[in-house]
């Protein structure tokens, strides 16, 4: 049995691109990966349209629901209804910088106030079974000291957590786009890195910047697991390589067969009145770095959106891709 099998691998939430579509086509990839959904604020959940913010295929299956928010009877009441809906986790989002998110008290602005963040732990975790992990920055502007973060991590460890996703910068929050935001301030995975070890009772997924499976591997040797967001966005069968690295069973279908398992998918949702242009874009690298892949991409992006309901514009952008299993 392979050491790494207990290691963690995951798709970062990604708000406007983790959609329902793109997590069913990552499951087609692996079965092992963990899905998140992108950021979902209570009051859409206990106000909005329930079935737009909540709903997923049961082929989604393990999916953990990020919820934005900082009041823990919201909190506890969304956690709730995600569980009775089937996910599998509820996260909460403590790293998201953007100033719509600041106005609304939750979001990285939370890591100055740990005890908020672990009394909303502790309200969502009373109300469901399922595990309930927190996302972070490892600090904000200038309170980034690693014994700062220490201290927000333990504060809502006492509350119960143990389970922390790391993006391995800090967050500035003024000044910065969010999109600046997870690139300009640096990573410093020795955060996590040593959490892990100071704290080897706690589960430690690092996060930021991984693009490669030997930079994953060396993350993977000292904390528990990896979530990868851009670099999956761009080239979604690294989800593919980093689950063979991590010697989880073999996935038997190749890049055709997840298209065509895909395709019937996106019938599905054609029928159901989608357009094809949502159902195109988590596809569009799945050929990244191949001969062929600008013209598949090229065609996807020019015909989906003019061929609204026409499934076949996938497989006319596949005959641009020379031949690969
Ligand atoms: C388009 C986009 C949307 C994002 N939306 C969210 C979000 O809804 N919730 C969240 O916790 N992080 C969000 N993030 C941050 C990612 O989850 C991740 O922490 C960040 O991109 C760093 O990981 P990476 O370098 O592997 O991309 C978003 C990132 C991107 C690129």
């Amino acid at each position: 049995m392979n050491a790494a099998i207990d290691r963690r691998l995951a798709v970062a939430p990604m708000l406007d691109w983790t959609d329902r579509h793109c997590r069913y086509f990552h499951r087609l990839i692996s079965d092992r990966v963990l899905l998140y959904t992108e950021m979902v604020t209570c009051p859409a959940i206990l106000r909005g349209d329930r079935d737009k913010y909540l709903g997923f295929s049961p082929e989604e299956n393990p999916v953990a629901l990020q919820l934005g928010g900082s009041d823990p009877a919201d909190l506890a009441a969304c956690a709730r209804i995600a569980e009775d809906l089937g996910y599998a986790e509820i996260n909460l989002n403590v790293g998201c910088p953007s100033d719509r998110v600041q106005k609304g008290r939750f979001g990285a602005c939370l890591m100055k106030e740990p005890e908020l963040v672990a009394e909303c732990f502790a309200a969502m975790q009373n109300a469901v079974t399922i595990p309930v992990t927190i996302k972070s920055r490892i600090g904000v502007d200038d309170d980034d000291a690693y014994e700062s973060f220490v201290s927000f991590i333990t504060t809502v460890q006492a509350a119960g957590c143990d389970t922390f996703i790391i993006h391995a910068r800090k967050a500035l929050l003024q000044g910065l786009s969010p999109k600046q935001n997870r690139t300009v301030p640096p990573l410093k995975y020795h955060y996590a890195h040593d959490l892990k070890a100071a704290h080897p009772e706690l589960t430690v997924v690092v996060n930021g910047g991984i693009d490669t499976v030997a930079v994953a591997q060396s993350h993977w040797q000292q904390v528990d697991g990896v979530m990868v967001g851009r670099a999956f966005w761009n080239d979604p069968w690294l989800i593919r390589e980093m689950h063979e690295a991590l010697g989880f069973a073999p996935m038997q279908r190749d890049r055709d067969a997840v298209l065509t398992a895909y395709v019937a998918y996106c019938q599905a949702m054609l029928q159901q009145g989608l357009s094809l242009h949502w159902l195109i874009r988590p596809i569009l690298g799945l050929f990244h770095g191949l001969p062929g892949n600008k013209k598949w991409k090229s065609h996807l992006v020019t015909e989906g959106p003019r061929r609204k309901d026409d499934v076949s514009v996938i497989a006319e952008a596949r005959e641009w891709v020379k031949h690969v299993s």
